[in-house]
Formats: C-alpha cells, structure tokens, sequence
C-alpha cells in the first residue's frame, strides 16, 4: 500500500468511527405526555402557547422536560455545563421590551421559534445537535413544556 492509499484507508476509518456518534441524536421514542386534561388545541386556538401560566400544564411540561431534554439542557432547566444552550435565557430580550403590545408580539415570535426548534431539531452540517421531536411530542406536548420554561424565569 502507497502513502497516499494508507492515509485514504485511515481517513475512510476515521469517518466510519465518527459518523454514527456524531449524527445518531434521535427523538426519545419512550418519552409519552398525557395532555388529556388540557383544553385540546383546535384549528381556532390563537397562535402561540395556549397553556402559558396554566398550572397544570407546567407541571405536566416539567415532567416532559425532564423525560425528554434534560439529558441535553439540564434537569428543570438548570443549564450548569450543558451541552444544549440555557433555555431560561430565551425570552430575556422579550422581556425588557417596555411596550406591552410590542413585547406581547416578541413572545409570539419566540413561541414559533420554540415550536419548530422542537419539531424540527438542529442540524448543522449534516451533524444532530438536537433531535427532532415532531414525531415524538405532539404540539400541545411542546407547548407545556415551553409553559414549564416560562414558569422557571426569574
Ligand atoms: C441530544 C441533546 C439535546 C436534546 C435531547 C434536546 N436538545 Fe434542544 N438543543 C440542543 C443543542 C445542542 C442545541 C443548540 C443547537 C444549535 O443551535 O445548533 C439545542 C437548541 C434548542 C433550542 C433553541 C434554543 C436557542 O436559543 O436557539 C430549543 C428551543 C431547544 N433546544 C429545546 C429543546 C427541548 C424542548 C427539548 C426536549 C423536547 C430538547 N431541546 C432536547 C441539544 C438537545
């Protein structure tokens, strides 16, 4: 074997060693929400998270969290060395918006975010940082989650 052959063969080795452990994040299959006991979420529910600072549903949203995001965000959010960014910090902008109206509408804003962050993942490059959840978490499951991070904010 040439040079080059042998550096081809331990280059191929070393993607073959780094791809599954890179790109294996997957959505939790086992983590179940029961959201029975929250107003179903119709096509006339308003845009945005409809159990903000329902108690029931941060209750139900903590459990959820830490089921299925604390491994990556720390559990109840505590976010000391974690992989996954501090998901207390996410609405700090919104917060020092004076205008209620304007601030109302960051939150909207930062509600869509949260909602297809979950859903969708986050994929760089081709490499999982974060799995999708859209097959796993049903909207109003993501939904008291985001309930349970609001809740956690200073
Ligand atoms: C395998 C680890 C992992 C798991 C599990 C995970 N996340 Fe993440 N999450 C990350 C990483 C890493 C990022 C940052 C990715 C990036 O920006 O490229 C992230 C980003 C996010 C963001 C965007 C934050 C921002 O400010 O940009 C939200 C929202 C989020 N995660 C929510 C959740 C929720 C809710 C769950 C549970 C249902 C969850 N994550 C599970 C690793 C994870």
């Amino acid at each position: 074997m040439t040079a080059p052959q042998r550096l081809r063969r331990l280059l191929a080795t070393l993607v073959l060693a780094a791809g599954p452990a890179l790109a294996n994040e997957v959505a939790d299959p086992s983590v179940v929400v029961n959201t029975q006991s929250l107003p179903a979420i119709t096509a006339a529910t308003p845009p945005g998270n409809p159990y903000r600072g329902q108690a029931r549903a941060i209750e139900i949203g903590r459990h959820a969290f830490n089921q299925a995001c604390a491994r990556c965000h720390g559990v109840d959010a505590v976010n000391k060395g974690q992989v996954g960014p501090d998901l207390l910090r996410m609405d700090r902008a919104c917060s020092r918006i004076a205008d209620p109206a304007i601030r109302e509408m960051c939150v909207l804003d930062n509600d869509d975010f949260f909602l297809k962050s979950v859903q969708d993942g986050k994929t760089r490059v081709g490499v999982v940082h974060m799995p999708a959840w859209k097959d796993v978490l049903p909207p109003a499951a993501i939904w008291t989650i985001r309930s349970f991070l609001e809740s956690r904010k200073p």
